[in-house]
C-alpha cells in the first residue's frame, strides 16, 4: 500500500520528507521520490526500488526548499520505474496519491485531447493533469482543486504541492486514510500516524470526502459539500523512539518476542485478575439481546474471526457465521435486524472489510470492531471499537496483531457468554485463570526459538507443505500455511485435518513436510490417528503438541515439540507461536525479506 508524507516547514524539508517514509515501509512498496519547492519552482527525485535508491539520488543531486511531499508507491496501475514513480508533476503542480483513480483512462483521454502531455502509465497522473489543467485556465490553486475533486471517482489520499506556491499544500481524503499532522510553526501529512511519529504526536484525520488547505500556522478543511468543518486533534500512541528494530534482526521477530507483554496489555483492558471475571467496556447495544453473530475480516484477521466462532458457539451458545470480507461484500446477504456483526483488522484501513463494515450499518447491524489503531477508519464507523494493545506491527506477516485479537476475542466470547447466561461464573474464572497465564506460557515457547529454528532447517528446501489442526487448531493451521507462504514463498496449505481421506491425502509422499497442530484436547485422538495415516504414506510429521501428547503419540514423526499444558479453550492463542516462529525461521533460511516480503502491503486499503 501507497504511503505520503507532507511538511511545511522551518528546514529543509528533504531529510524529513525521507525520514517519514521509512516510517512508511513497512506498507510494502516498490519505488519512492519527493517534490519540493525551490524558488517557487517544483524539484522532484524519484528511484524505483528502496529508499536507499532515493537517498542515493539525493546525495548526487540534494534538493532544497522548506515545502514538499513524500511517497511511496505500491504498483497498482504501471510497473514499479522511476517514470511511474510518484510525485507526478506537471511544472505548475506536483501530486502524491495513495489508491486508485478508477475514472482515469477517461481522463487522460480528454485531457490527452485538449493538449495535456503525459508521461507515465499510472492513474495518479491524471489528477496533476486535471490540476494543471485547470491552473493553466487561470483558476486559482484551491479553486482548480476543488473543481478537479469533483472529476475523480475511486478511492485516493492525495497531497498536492503549487508552483509558485510555498506557503500552503492541500490534502484531500476519498477512501484511503490521511491524517494532518500539527507542529509548532509547521504543518504536516501523513498516510497514517507511525509517519508522523518522528515530527508530531498531534494529528487529525480527515474523512471521506474532505480536503484541506495548509499553511506552515494554519487548516482549513472543507467536507464534499464544501463547508468548513473541523476534525478532532488526537495524540497518538506512536512515538519515534517505538519504531527500532532493538536487538532483533527483523520487526516480525522483535513482534514475535513482544507477545508475552502486548497479550498482557489486552488481557488488562477485560480481565479482572483478582475476581477472575471478564469486564467489557460499554456496548452501545444489548450483547444479551443478540441472536446470531457475523465476523467479517481478511487474511490473518480472518483467521482470528475463525477461532472466535468456536468461541462464541461454545461459551455464549450463539450462531457466528464467518466471512472473508471481499466475498461478503459483493454476495450482498440478507441480515435479520439487530444481528451484531463483528469486524477484525490490525490496520483498520483494509478496504474489503470497511466496505463489509458499511454494508453491515446500512442494514440495520450492530457494528463492533477489533482494531489495532484507535483512530483508523473502521474503528469510527463502528458502533463501538475494541482495541487489541499490540502497538505499531511494522512486519507485513502480522503476528502479536493475531495473538491480541485472538485474545480480546476470548474476552469477548467470555462476556457474551455471561450476558447471554450461557457461561456460568465458575466456568468463567476458570476460563480466565487460564487466559491469565497465557503470557507466561507463551514465553516460554519463545524460549525454544532455538529448538523451532532447527526445525524449520529440515523444511525449508520443501515445495509444498501441509498444516492440520482441529477445532481451533484447524484456524492456527490456516495461520501457519498463511505466514509460509507470505514470508517464504512456499507453497503451503491448510486442511481440517478430518479432511484428509477426503483428497488431502494424495499429496503425502517424503517430499511433503506435514505441520500438526495438536493439544491433547476432546479431539487429540482423531489427529493422532490422521499423523499415523501421514506417517504410514512416508509424510514427515512436525508435531506441535504439549508433553502429554507427544508421549501418547506412538507414530514415528520426523519432529516434535512440546508445548506446556494450558486449557485446551486458550490453546489456539499458545499455538500460534510455534507457527510463527517456523516461518520466520524458513524465511530466514531462504534469505527472502521477512519485513517486506515481495508483492505484498501491510494494509491493503485498495481492492
Ligand atoms: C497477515 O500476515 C497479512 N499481512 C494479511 O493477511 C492481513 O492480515 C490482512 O491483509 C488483513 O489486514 P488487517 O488486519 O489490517 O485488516
Amino acid at each position: 500500500m501507497c504511503g505520503i508524507v507532507g511538511i511545511i516547514g522551518k528546514v529543509e524539508a528533504a531529510p524529513l520528507l525521507v525520514e517519514g517514509l521509512r516510517r512508511l515501509e513497512y506498507r510494502g512498496y516498490d519505488s519512492a521520490g519527493i517534490a519540493t519547492l525551490v524558488d517557487g519552482q517544483i524539484e522532484r527525485r524519484r528511484a524505483e526500488g528502496k529508499l536507499a535508491n532515493l537517498e542515493a539520488l539525493l546525495k548526487t543531486r540534494p534538493v532544497g526548499g522548506l515545502i514538499g511531499i513524500g511517497h511511496t508507491r505500491w504498483a497498482t496501475h504501471g510497473v514499479p520505474n522511476e517514470r511511474n514513480a510518484h510525485p507526478h508533476a506537471t511544472k505548475r503542480v506536483a501530486v502524491v496519491h495513495n489508491g486508485i483513480i478508477e475514472n482515469f483512462h477517461e481522463l487522460k483521454a480528454e485531457l490527452s485531447a485538449k493538449g495535456q502531455v503525459f508521461e507515465s502509465d499510472t492513474d495518479t497522473e491524471a489528477v496533476a493533469q486535471l490540476i494543471d489543467y485547470h491552473l493553466a485556465q487561470g483558476m486559482g490553486a484551491e479553486d482548480a482543486t476543488a473543481k478537479a475533486l469533483e472529476r475523480l471517482q475511486g478511492a485516493f489520499a492525495l497531497g498536492i504541492v503549487f508552483a509558485g506556491r510555498p506557503d500552503m499544500m492541500i490534502a484531500a481524503r476519498q477512501g484511503s486514510p490521511l491524517a494532518i499532522g500539527y507542529g509548532a510553526g509547521e504543518m504536516y501529512l501523513g498516510s497514517d500516524a507511525l509517519a508522523l511519529a518522528p515530527l508530531t504526536q498531534k494529528i487529525a484525520y480527515l474523512n471521506d470526502g474532505d480536503w484541506a488547505v495548509l499553511t506552515a500556522e494554519t487548516v482549513v478543511i472543507r467536507d464534499r459539500t464544501g463547508a468548513t468543518v473541523t476534525r478532532e486533534v488526537r495524540q497518538t500512541q506512536f512515538s519515534g523512539a517505538m519504531i527500532g528494530k532493538g536487538e532483533h534482526r527483523h520487526f516480525m521477530l522483535k513482534e514475535i518476542f513482544e507477545q508475552p507483554e502486548v497479550v498482557s496489555n489486552a488481557l488488562n483492558t477485560m480481565l479482572n485478575p483478582a475476581d477472575r471475571t471478564i469486564t467489557l467496556p460499554r456496548l452501545p447495544f444489548d450483547l444479551a439481546a443478540v441472536k446470531r453473530v457475523r465476523i467479517i475480516a481478511c487474511g490473518t484477521s480472518f483467521y482470528a474471526g475463525s477461532v472466535a466462532k468456536y468461541w462464541i458457539e461454545k461459551l455464549a451458545r450463539l450462531p457466528v457465521e464467518v466471512d472473508i470480507a471481499s466475498e461478503f461484500r459483493y454476495r450482498c446477504p440478507p441480515m435479520e435486524a439487530d444481528g451484531l456483526a463483528i469486524f477484525i483488522s490490525q490496520s483498520g484501513e483494509t478496504a474489503d472489510t470497511l466496505a463489509a463494515l458499511r454494508y453491515c450499518r446500512e442494514h440495520g447491524q450492530h457494528t463492533l470492531s477489533l482494531v489495532n489503531v484507535p483512530e483508523s477508519t473502521i474503528a469510527r464507523e463502528s458502533e463501538a471499537a475494541l482495541l487489541t494493545m499490540a502497538g505499531p506491527e511494522i512486519g507485513v506477516a502480522s503476528t502479536k496483531a493475531f495473538t491480541t485479537q485472538l485474545t480480546v476475542l476470548a474476552c469477548l466470547a467470555i462476556g457474551m457468554g455471561r450476558a447471554t447466561g450461557a457461561l456460568s461464573a465458575e466456568a468463567e474464572a476458570d476460563i480466565c485463570r487460564s487466559l491469565s497465564e497465557i503470557p507466561a506460557r507463551i514465553a516460554e515457547v519463545l524460549r525454544r526459538d532455538d529448538d523451532i529454528r532447527v526445525i524449520a532447517q529440515g523444511i525449508a528446501e520443501a515445495r509444498d507443505v501441509l498444516y492440520l489442526g482441529r477445532g481451533t487448531g484447524y484456524p492456527i493451521a490456516l495461520e501457519g500455511a498463511l505466514k509460509l507462504k507470505e514470508i517464504s514463498y512456499i507453497h503451503a496449505e491448510a486442511y481440517a485435518a478430518g479432511e484428509l481421506k477426503h483428497g488431502p491425502i494424495a499429496l503425502i509422499d517424503d517430499s511433503v513436510p506435514v505441520i500438526v497442530i495438536c493439544p491433547t484436547d476432546e479431539l487429540y485422538e482423531k489427529t493422532a490417528s490422521n499423523v499415523q495415516e501421514v506417517v504410514a504414506r512416508g509424510g514427515r510429521v512436525v508435531f506441535f503438541s504439549d508433553r502429554e501428547g507427544i508421549d501418547r503419540l506412538s507414530a514415528k514423526v520426523f519432529s516434535s515439540m512440546a508445548l506446556p499444558s494450558v486449557d485446551p479453550v486458550v490453546a489456539p492463542i499458545l499455538y500460534a507461536i510455534p507457527v510463527q516462529l517456523l516461518a520466520y525461521h524458513v524465511a530466514v533460511a531462504k534469505g527472502t525479506d521477512v519485513d517486506q516480503p515481495r508483492n505484498l502491503a501491510k494494509s491493503v486499503t485498495v481492492e
